[in-house]
């Protein structure tokens, strides 16, 4: 657990990354920021709003897309849980009164809402691994817990899971009509918000499902590294990242000045006010439109907002050049990208369980993903986050599979380590699956610039 909590710490630390910063990195490929409508400099305003990812008009997306000659094998759904009451409050504040039930009347709202409360009432315990049982399969408080799902988050999961009904099941028939138990593969860390997450996309995506056929596996650690979470060199690069982070901070003498200013506000030492990690509560503030806190001795303002999600993103942009948190992401993703591949093989052999799998998780497990894709664009993961492996069989070489990656609905497989010059170096319109096995089983180790050539050399290097 040592290092889930390191992890825990870190959360907030990670900033957003920001893909749009044109000007410095011309040659930079582009994964999200659409040129159009975004704004040329980066924009810690606009970034936050990307964050919330407050529910809207369906966003247009790219998944099931293919030649049409291919066939849709298995497809496995990475998650971020989506809008949450905040993990910490800011000492000596008014409480942020949010409501976490789920109501009808309330914006935003899902059609699915109301059925989705009803079916999730009569969930049974046994659909759930111990400890998940005991949670509470929806949020329920009138006035959240630390950390809680909102009507928020469950509306974007049931967007996300309807979003993926439409294009997996209705088009590409991805599961049979009378689907069973062992072609979901469903896992969840132990957090009320992760699991019931995970419930409201596969309500979305599997509306009025049968719950006999429903298993929910519990998910330990944060970095879904099941069995093979102890790696030391992977807790050496995530100790330099932080330390790499403090240095940044320490030289951001107008980061200093605004937490001055907050703890002023606030009236406690700017220590106490820096360790509740005021920006976590400030950001849903500002997601659900709450107007930030004051005492009589002022307020919090946007000014301090700005000033802080600033700092976050020039620490993104740090991070990506100095490569430690690649390195320990290259680690730290390793054994769930190894389980991703061995589903792939597995249906790509024939065997026709796990066609789908959900994995419900945090920022902290989505992001070293990405990292170790060589995503390292890609913004930090917003609420409701969806990262998505895609399996195909080409019909008219039924030996040939290939894998498609999207990230909040873009297709970003092209940007992936093991398959960015894959259009300059072959004819094939997809990237196949053997690029994808060949990095996770080697390539991943080659850019450690490791010596170690598995996993278990890998993580027992000598000192960094
Ligand atoms: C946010 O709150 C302000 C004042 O409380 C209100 O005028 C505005 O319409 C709200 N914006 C949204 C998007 O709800
Ligand atoms: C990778 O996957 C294979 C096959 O499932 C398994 O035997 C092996 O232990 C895994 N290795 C790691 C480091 O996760």
């Amino acid at each position: 657990m040592d290092i889930l909590t390191t992890l825990l710490l870190l959360v907030h630390l990670i900033p957003m990354s920001t893909a749009k910063d044109g000007s410095s990195s011309k040659s930079r490929k582009r994964i999200l920021p659409d040129p159009v409508t975004e704004p040329r400099v980066a924009d810690p305003v606009y970034e936050a709003l990307l964050y919330c990812n407050i529910p809207s008009v369906a966003e247009r997306s790219m998944e099931g897309h293919a030649p049409h000659h291919f066939k849709l094998i298995s497809v496995q759904v990475f998650i971020r849980h989506g809008d949450r009451y905040p993990l910490y409050a800011i000492p000596k504040t008014k409480r942020l009164d949010i409501d976490c039930t789920l109501v009808a009347n309330r914006k935003p709202y899902h059609p699915k809402l109301e059925a989705f409360v009803s079916h999730m009432s009569k969930g049974p315990e046994t659909a759930f691994e111990s400890p998940l049982s005991s949670l509470p399969p929806f949020p329920n408080h009138p006035l959240c817990e630390m950390g809680e799902l909102t009507q928020t988050g469950v509306v974007q999961h049931l967007q996300n899971g309807q979003l993926l009904r439409d294009i997996y099941v209705k088009k590409h028939k991805l599961l049979p009509a009378d689907w069973s138990a062992d072609q979901l593969y469903l896992e969840t860390t132990g957090k009320s918000r992760t699991l019931q997450s995970g419930l409201a996309l596969l309500y979305g995506f599997l509306p009025d499902f049968d719950w006999k056929k429903i298993y929910f596996r519990h998910q330990p650690s944060a970095l879904f590294c099941s069995g093979n979470c102890y790696c030391p060199l992977r807790n050496q690069y995530l100790e330099k990242e932080q330390r790499r982070q403090y240095l940044l901070r320490l030289k951001n003498s107008q980061l200093e000045k605004t937490y001055g200013e907050m703890a002023r506000v606030v009236g406690i030492p700017t220590k106490q006010l820096r360790a509740a990690n005021p920006v976590d509560s400030l950001l849903c503030h500002f997601c659900h439109n709450v107007s930030f806190p004051c005492t009589r001795s002022g307020c919090i303002d946007m000014g301090h907002f700005k000033v802080i999600r600033m700092h976050q993103i020039e620490d993104e942009k740090e991070r990506r050049e100095k490569k430690l948190y690649l390195r320990y992401s290259l680690l730290g993703a390793h054994p769930i990208l190894n389980q991703t591949i061995s589903r792939m093989q597995r249906a790509a052999e024939g065997r026709k369980d796990e066609l789908f799998a959900l994995y419900s998780a945090h920022d902290v497990t989505l992001s070293p993903v990405l990292s170790a894709l060589g995503l390292s664009e890609a913004r930090f993961p917003r609420f409701a986050a969806r990262l998505i492996f895609e399996l195909w069989q080409d019909r008219e070489k039924p030996s040939e599979h290939s894998v498609r990656i999207l990230y909040n609905g873009v297709d970003v497989t092209f940007h992936t380590a093991f398959c960015q010059d894959h259009h300059r170096r072959s004819p094939k319109p997809m990237c196949p699956l053997e690029n994808f096995v060949r990095f996770v089983k080697r390539d991943m180790f080659v850019a450690l610039d490791s010596s170690g050539t598995n996993y278990y050399d890998a993580c027992h290097m000598e000192g960094i």
